[in-house]
């Protein structure tokens, strides 16, 4: 029996896959601050024309060009690995297989979109990108893609995950990129935040106001944005790691029981299952599992109504599950899961019951984490881990239940640069964060004013 599976460069996907094509509604459109959908061109200053005809696109198939081909042929096909040593450690019948994303130049899944972004762009002639980041994966992602382009690059870096993880900027300035901590001063919206809460740890809502904000002030008109998650064309880019899977599945001759992934704005998670859930639309029997923090419990807690993507309302109102713009999640460690709204088609997925969400405890998640390296010896990032902590609780099930589930799981990056994140889990200074009724009530009830989503 196999345990890596490697596809050669000539079986790479050549078409991503439009979820919004085989969902049971039609996607709801975006809406403006007065209410009404938005018309495709009032997002031109924002984002490349060809990006924006995918946000909207009903096709399922979406040819992929050969220049974004030959960028993701850098590090792609990536290997379907068996997680043997895991299995054997839990005493499982379960089969446990994940893709390998964290072997991309820049440790994680981003790069799958940021090239692509990155080649848009430069096709239209812009010359400049602004983004936020949460973890520092997108925008190390994002860097290394205008590197390879020629592209100038601007990253607005939530301020806690810069304190903590000082080697992602420099990752990101060694890619030639300018790395600033959010809230800055640099911009309207970062000041408006730190006149109210100078000592706050920042978020990603705080972060993509200022990105915005940074590109589209740019008079001469060479600056566009660009955003490492949540949007439907975001989706539909890292919709090749499932389908890369589903050819590597095949060979193995294996069926699929279960699919985990991390869910933070969803892209990871819309990449590996996306193609899967097609099958389970038609009725296959199968359960997608897309996992979030407990302290920022958007998809198991929030609201599926209209919200900004950011905390200043420069983004369209988008229809999803939402903790309210807003909202500042606890300084956790896996800081790419610190958003409070999720992707609109993940969102939908989930109310069409296509997708079952779990939220964990972070120090389930790090213990996770650690058995996962103690045995296959990846030491994952901190947001992947919580896929790690689901996948060994269905495995665990498995045994119980004496079953020979099929368990396909995302890891979405490597944890090298998170060894903050550990170094408190061993320390003992780790605690878990919920919160409470009253905090969610006060975050919800900010929404109730927002139109409604409703198919
Ligand atoms: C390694 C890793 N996994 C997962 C995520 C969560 O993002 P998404 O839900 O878009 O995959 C991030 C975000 O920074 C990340 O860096």
């Amino acid at each position: 029996m196999e345990t890596k599976i490697h596809l050669r460069d000539g079986d790479i996907p050549r078409q991503w896959y439009n979820l919004a094509a085989d969902l049971a509604h039609e996607p709801l459109p975006p809406l403006g601050p007065d209410g009404c959908p938005i018309s495709p061109e009032s997002l031109l200053k924002v984002f490349p024309a060809k990006l924006i005809e995918q946000e909207v696109s009903p096709e399922r198939w979406i040819d992929i060009p050969e220049g974004v081909l030959e960028l993701l042929l850098r590090f792609r096909p990536t290997p379907l690995v068996r997680a043997r040593h895991l299995e054997q450690a839990l005493g499982t019948p379960a089969r446990i297989y994940y893709k390998n994303e964290s072997v991309s130049p820049a440790g994680s899944h981003k790069p799958n979109t940021a090239m692509a972004q990155a080649w848009y762009n430069k096709q239209q002639g812009v010359e400049r990108l602004c983004t936020e980041t949460g973890a520092g994966q997108w925008g190390c992602a994002l860097a290394l893609s205008c590197a390879l382009l020629g592209l100038e690059c601007k990253v607005f870096m939530v301020r806690v995950s810069f304190e903590q993880k000082p080697a992602r900027k420099t990752m990101m300035q060694a890619y030639g990129a300018t790395c600033l901590p959010s809230p800055s001063t640099e911009t309207a919206a970062g000041r408006a935040v730190l006149a109210e809460h100078p000592d706050t740890p920042g978020s990603l809502g705080i972060a993509i106001s200022e990105a915005v904000e940074a590109a589209v002030s740019d008079a001469s008109g060479r600056t566009r944005y660009a955003l490492g998650s949540v949007l439907n064309h975001v989706m539909l880019h890292q919709t090749i790691i499932g389908l890369e899977a589903k050819k590597q599945l095949a060979m193995l001759g294996e069926k699929v029981d279960v699919i985990i992934a991390c869910a933070g704005g969803g892209s990871n998670f819309a990449g590996l299952a996306f193609p899967f859930a097609a099958d389970k639309a038609s009725g296959a029997d199968l359960e997608i599992i897309p996992v979030e923090p407990l302290s920022c419990p958007t998809l198991t807690r929030g609201l599926f109504t209209y919200d900004y993507g950011d905390i200043a309302g420069l983004t369209p109102m988008l229809p999803m599950y939402s903790l309210g713009r807003d909202f500042v999640p606890d300084p956790i460690h896996a800081g790419g899961l610190r958003y409070h709204g999720m992707s609109p088609l993940v969102s939908q997925g989930v109310i069409e019951g296509l997708f079952s969400p779990l939220a964990l405890p972070q120090t389930e998640c790090f213990r996770a984490a650690l058995l996962f390296s103690r045995t296959e010896g990846l030491l994952v990032a901190p947001e992947t881990s919580h896929a790690v902590a689901a996948v060994i609780r269905k495995a665990e099930q498995a045994k119980q239940e004496g079953r020979e589930k099929v368990i396909l799981f995302n890891l979405s990056g490597h944890g090298m640069m998170d060894l903050h994140g550990y170094d408190a889990f061993l320390n003992g200074s780790l605690v878990d964060h919920e919160i409470g009724e009253e905090q969610l009530a006060a975050a919800l009830a900010k929404l109730a004013t927002h139109p409604p989503a409703r198919f």
